[in-house]
């Protein structure tokens, strides 16, 4: 069997255009399989894991649970809200606890950016991150990709605009890192306070100005405001926000192009995106959490076949 050249998915920083290319077969298989009337396969039947969140989650959390289910796997959920976090446990020593119940792998979301990378220095077990901080969330890469790829057959030459809040998103990291690694050209789009002073160093174009990004895409990747991750005021207020960067069909038929709309959700609608866009046949913001399913059953599955 090919196998990823990692033991944990960390993020997209330490995996090969290799890696990503097998993902993407294996969940292509997976996308069949779990369009049948029978959904499951016995791979993952010997394994068990543990997802454990310390931050909110809807999309990414039902997602690798229905992908563990849909793979046979014994899976265990915790969340810090209700645990012994609350009465002062470490991180480390929570871990510990769920592992010595016999657990194979953890994928973990976790506030603070490098929270997976230390749990893999202390445990044997296999680390999946499910997005931790502004740092990485390497699936949402994979599963944005992957819907792209399904689309387009390639990404070898596409414009991705990547329009929103890239400040504080985790998001924007690992697609910027998963799209160069496949030969797209990436430019990100937002007001000069939230783009990263790094952010060229990344190799992509800078925009300011929502309609020229979106007069140079083929794509539009649009991202929510991160209001829980600001502690001071990056523009004077959503409303403004939204008439400057908000994304709507007055704005697409000015611009008179046929663009694909994507969001890794949750949106936040009349701000980034509004609804005549978001559930228009521009988008394709719900084949975005269809195919997350088949892309974490396939790294669960690969990163399995190394354990
Ligand atoms: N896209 C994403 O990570 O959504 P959740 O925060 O709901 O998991």
């Amino acid at each position: 069997m090919s196998q990823l050249s990692q033991k944990h998915l960390l993020g997209i920083k330490d995996i090969t255009r290799k890696d990503i290319e097998l993902i993407f077969e294996t969940a292509a298989s997976f996308k069949e399989v779990i369009n049948r009337p029978i959904k499951k396969v016995p791979s993952l039947r010997d394994i068990t894991i543990a997802n454990i969140f310390f931050e909110n989650s809807t999309r990414t959390k039902l997602s690798f649970e229905l992908a563990e289910k849909r793979l046979s796997a014994d899976i265990i959920n915790f969340s810090s809200s209700g645990s012994s976090v609350k009465k002062g446990e470490t991180l480390l020593d929570t871990v510990n606890n769920i592992l010595a119940m016999k657990v194979d792998m953890v994928v973990m979301r976790h506030s603070s950016p490098g929270a997976p990378h230390f749990l893999a220095k202390h445990i044997d077990a296999t680390i999946v991150n499910a997005g931790d901080g502004t740092h990485e969330h390497p699936t949402q890469a994979l599963l944005d990709t992957f819907s792209i790829h399904q689309k387009y057959g390639s990404l070898e030459g596409l414009k991705v605009a990547i329009i929103g809040d890239i400040l504080h998103s985790r998001v924007a990291i690992s697609n910027i890192l998963a799209l160069k690694l496949l030969g797209a050209e990436v430019m990100v789009c937002g007001p000069n306070t939230l783009l990263p002073k790094y952010i060229g160093s990344l190799g992509v174009k800078v925009e300011l100005d929502v309609k020229s990004a979106l007069q140079w895409c083929d794509i539009a990747n649009v991202l929510r405001i991160q209001l829980e991750r600001q502690q001071i005021k990056y523009f004077p207020s959503l409303r403004e926000y939204s008439l400057y960067y908000g994304i709507n069909k007055r704005l697409l038929e000015e611009v008179d192009k046929e663009i694909t709309i994507m969001h890794p959700g949750p949106i936040n609608r009349g701000v980034e995106l509004n609804s005549d866009v978001a559930d228009s046949n521009h988008s394709i913001i719900l084949e975005q959490v269809e195919n997350g399913v088949a892309v974490r059953m396939a790294v669960l599955y690969l990163l399995a076949g190394r354990h």
